[in-house]
């Protein structure tokens, strides 16, 4: 193995810096090999001047830093990339111009750091004949294959936060303070944050909701002398024989984006009960700034085994967390089915057990 490629695609999530600073330590440190970063995801590989030598000097200092030295492209997917033809807009395949590049390059194997549809994009590439490892980030932690993607720990630490101060002020003033929290369809970063958060209902999509269920625990919780209430809402949470809200659909062909739960929410909630209620969007917050010790932990330890994976031929491949160990399955595996939590797992349980308020 003497050159490799590494590259980051989809939305930034903190420990993309430590991943790629693993991937370069160890190739240049464990197997004498040369280390180059593709800029903008897949787009750097249709760029002559896409790429970029990664050395030990060049990623000094990057472990504790957000986003990624590497630039990030939600929707460069060589397979239908939109390319504007005059004033024309048109999806064309350029796949075949990708793989030429990287024969090119002369990349013995391409790491790819990325979410769901990034991984999707390798696998693609990988039946094509390119060899890929695929590392899993996601703040969502939906990626099938591993227990957990980097990434998700320090946006539930945000999301943990931001409960704790609105707690004071909801008890403070009386009132319901509902949070929105990202996580697309899966309601990991709710769920979890909601628990160490002390959250009084979590509203996950995995559980279409009762709103007269949360209203009934806000109204039993004034009557108990604590007339407030504190709830954490997946933004890809809706009523039992509901729909998902969507602040707008994607203009530029990405997925449409979600949003505007909270505040159905909280109108329901203000209406039945009467109580005043507040709402914070979180937003992108919980995807920026500086790793938790757990994320730069796993993104360094999925960084360096992405790269053993690489020199022990194993393309095709995605580095997991399975318990405590760092392993690889194919990404086939892995893609086969979006990851979403489980309504018998102990966390699910546990909710329900506490008196916290599920909507169901
Ligand atoms: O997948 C990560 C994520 O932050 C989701 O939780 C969220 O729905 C989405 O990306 C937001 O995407 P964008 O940054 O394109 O608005």
């Amino acid at each position: 193995m003497e050159q490799i490629g590494v590259l980051t695609g989809g939305g930034d999530a903190p420990g993309l810096n430590a991943a790629i600073r693993a991937v370069v330590k160890s190739a240049v440190l464990e197997f004498g090999c040369q280390v180059l970063g593709i800029r903008h995801g897949f787009e750097g590989l249709l760029d002559p001047d896409g790429v970029e030598p990664l050395t030990l000097e060049s990623i000094r200092g990057i472990l504790p830093r957000g986003g990624t030295i590497l630039g990030a492209a939600n929707r460069g997917n060589p397979f239908a990339r939109v390319v504007m033809k005059g004033d024309r807009r048109i999806v064309e395949d350029s796949s075949g111009q990708v793989m030429s590049r990287l024969s090119e390059l002369r990349l013995d194997a391409l790491v790819v750091i990325g979410g769901d549809g990034t991984l999707r994009i390798s696998q693609e590439l990988f039946q094509k004949g390119c060899p890929v490892v695929g590392v899993p980030k996601t703040i969502d932690n939906d990626i099938g294959g591993t227990d957990i993607s980097f990434g998700f720990d320090t946006a539930v630490n945000i999301a943990m936060e931001a409960l704790d101060r609105l707690h004071t002020t909801a008890e403070a003033h009386h009132r319901v303070m509902v949070l929105e929290l990202m996580g697309r369809d899966a309601g990991f970063i709710a769920l979890h944050a909601g628990l160490a958060g002390g959250a009084d209902a979590i509203l996950i999509p995995e559980i279409p909701f009762r709103l007269d269920r949360v209203c009934e625990l806000i109204e039993a919780r004034a009557r108990d002398g604590r007339p407030f209430s504190l709830l954490a809402v997946a933004e890809g949470a809706h009523p039992q024989g509901g729909t998902q809200v969507f602040t707008a659909g994607d203009e530029t062909g990405g997925k449409a984006r979600l949003g505007g739960i909270g505040h159905q929410v909280a109108k329901g909630i203000a209406e039945s009960t009467g109580m005043e209620t507040r709402v914070t969007v979180l937003g992108h917050l919980q995807r920026g700034g500086t790793p938790t010790a757990f994320d730069r932990w796993l993104a360094t330890r999925y960084g360096a085994a992405a790269v053993r994976a690489a020199s022990a031929g194993r393309f095709g491949r995605m580095v997991a967390l399975r318990g405590n160990e760092v392993v690889d399955v194919s990404l086939t595996d892995a893609l086969a089915a979006p990851k979403r939590v489980d309504l018998g797992a102990d966390a699910v349980k546990t909710a329900h057990g506490l008196g916290i308020c599920l909507g169901d």
